[in-house]
């Protein structure tokens, strides 16, 4: 007992030093009454909306040595919207877009880089606008956080202020977005310190994997102090069948004027891609995932997969960025996993002997439209491995994109915010 008794001594002197140092790394400040005290709630947790792939707009600004056709600016004055900008995404001009957008990969550094005289920004970190709509004119098609967002706003929240979005360079994994980690970890920090408590973070699709990376790398007593809850949206914890035919062949993502294979070459130098392929560690190692007249090639196959389709640096990108997560370590926060189901969810894909520069016939399994259940599902090895609640709430009928919109998500939302 006596034995029991100083350990438990110990560890609340531990803890004591714990909130001393943390503290102290504030500039001795008092630290702000609600943080690390359970029973008492700040009216609102602030909110930080975490993007996925596609989920942020981005901006160019040109000045190029050539250009592909002679309608391409070269040069501009300012940045212009890049995505999602629906009037580049036509014939000709799409040439012109996959040129500036494609990113160059260097199998030397394993570092990627726009083109020569392109300049690619993220607008709005901090501010929600990028992430609400893609499209700046705000056209339907390109709506995304906008109904979380505005619902939010009827709870009290205020845009830019206790409520803000995250975006980043979805085109790159995280190995090459070191920068945004800092900014977030700071913009974390200040939302929370403003509010006196901790916040909530929002993330869908990959920005769930990036949100998994990013506390995986902080202390527990920094997620402690600061994260209330991690509400985790269509998460791909062990990648997305899809992204297979994404650098196979091409994904126009249903828009009808997109040559698939025209917007492949743009699609493979996107090494966030390759980050999402299957994980073995939740795919079965016999699953065929894509099937040719002569091969069948399952999680286990990639390397030569990529050389099948002549995409050799595919497998240099995969090995790059296949560690960032893999072992799917708890994120040490308490988590709340939303996914849809239900929906028919491309899971392998049977090509013909023009393997691969032609479209697949697609089998379909269970999912949200784009995340197979089997990889959303994932974060329920997360139960009884760390010391925090992990919640999972099946969707069915949810499309990816659309559970963003759904009444039951917001309903979700607002009882993790609102309850202790
Ligand atoms: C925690 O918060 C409650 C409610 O606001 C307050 O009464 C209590 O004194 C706080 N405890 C500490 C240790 O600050
Ligand atoms: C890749 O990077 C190395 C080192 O910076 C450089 O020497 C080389 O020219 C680069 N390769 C390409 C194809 O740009
Ligand atoms: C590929 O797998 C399917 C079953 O999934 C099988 O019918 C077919 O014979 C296999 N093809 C080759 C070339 O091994
Ligand atoms: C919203 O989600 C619920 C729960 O999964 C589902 O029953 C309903 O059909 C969804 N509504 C729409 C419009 O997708």
């Amino acid at each position: 007992m006596a034995g029991r008794n100083r350990i438990t001594a110990f560890s609340s002197l531990l803890q004591v030093g714990l909130l001393l140092l943390l503290s102290a790394g504030l500039g001795g400040r008092p630290l702000d009454k609600c943080l690390n005290n359970k029973s008492c709630q700040p009216q609102r947790p602030p909110v930080v909306l975490i993007p996925g792939d596609l989920g942020n707009q981005l901006e160019a600004k040109l000045d190029k040595p050539s250009v592909v056709h002679y309608i391409c600016y070269k040069k501009t004055d300012t940045f212009f919207t890049l995505w999602l900008n629906l009037e580049l995404l036509v014939p000709v001009a799409i040439d012109c877009w996959i040129d500036n957008i494609r990113l160059i990969y260097n199998s030397t550094t394993h570092t990627t880089l726009s083109p020569p005289g392109v300049d690619i920004r993220v607008p709005g970190f901090g501010q929600t606008y990028s992430v609400e709509y893609l499209d700046p004119n705000k056209r339907s098609v390109g709506m995304y956080f906008f109904t979380i967002v505005q619902a939010l706003v009827e709870w009290g929240y205020t845009r830019d202020d206790d409520v803000r979005g995250a975006p980043y360079d979805w085109r790159k994994a995280p190995n090459e977005n070191k920068k945004y980690f800092l900014a977030l970890q700071q913009m974390i920090e200040e939302m929370a310190e403003k509010a006196g408590g901790p916040v909530v973070l929002i993330a869908h699709s990959m920005g769930n994997m990036y949100t998994l990376y990013f506390l995986n790398q902080q202390p527990q007593a920094w997620k402690d102090r600061y994260i209330k809850a991690f509400v985790s949206l269509g998460p791909p914890w062990a990648g997305v069948a899809k992204t297979l035919r994404v650098v196979t062949s091409g994904d126009n993502n249903r828009i009808p004027v997109i040559s698939p294979l025209k917007i492949r070459s743009q699609q493979r130098s996107a090494v966030s891609t390759t980050w999402l392929f299957p994980y073995a560690h939740s795919w079965p190692a016999d699953k065929v995932l894509v099937q040719t007249p002569t091969t069948n090639y399952t999680v286990r196959d990639y390397k030569r997969f990529f050389s099948d389709i002549g995409f050799e640096d595919g497998w240099l990108m995969r090995q790059d960025t296949e560690p960032l997560v893999a072992d799917l370590t708890p994120p040490g926060v308490a988590v709340h996993c939303l996914y849809g189901s239900g929906v028919p969810t491309s899971e392998t894909f049977q090509y013909s002997d023009k393997f691969p520069d032609v479209e697949p016939t697609v089998v379909f399994g269970d999912g949200d439209g784009t995340v197979n259940l089997r990889s959303a599902t994932q974060c329920r090895r997360w139960i009884g491995r760390q010391k925090q609640p992990v919640t999972l709430l099946e969707l069915p009928g949810n499309e990816h994109v659309n559970m963003l919109l759904n009444f039951t998500t917001v309903a979700y939302i607002k009882t993790v915010l609102f309850s202790p």
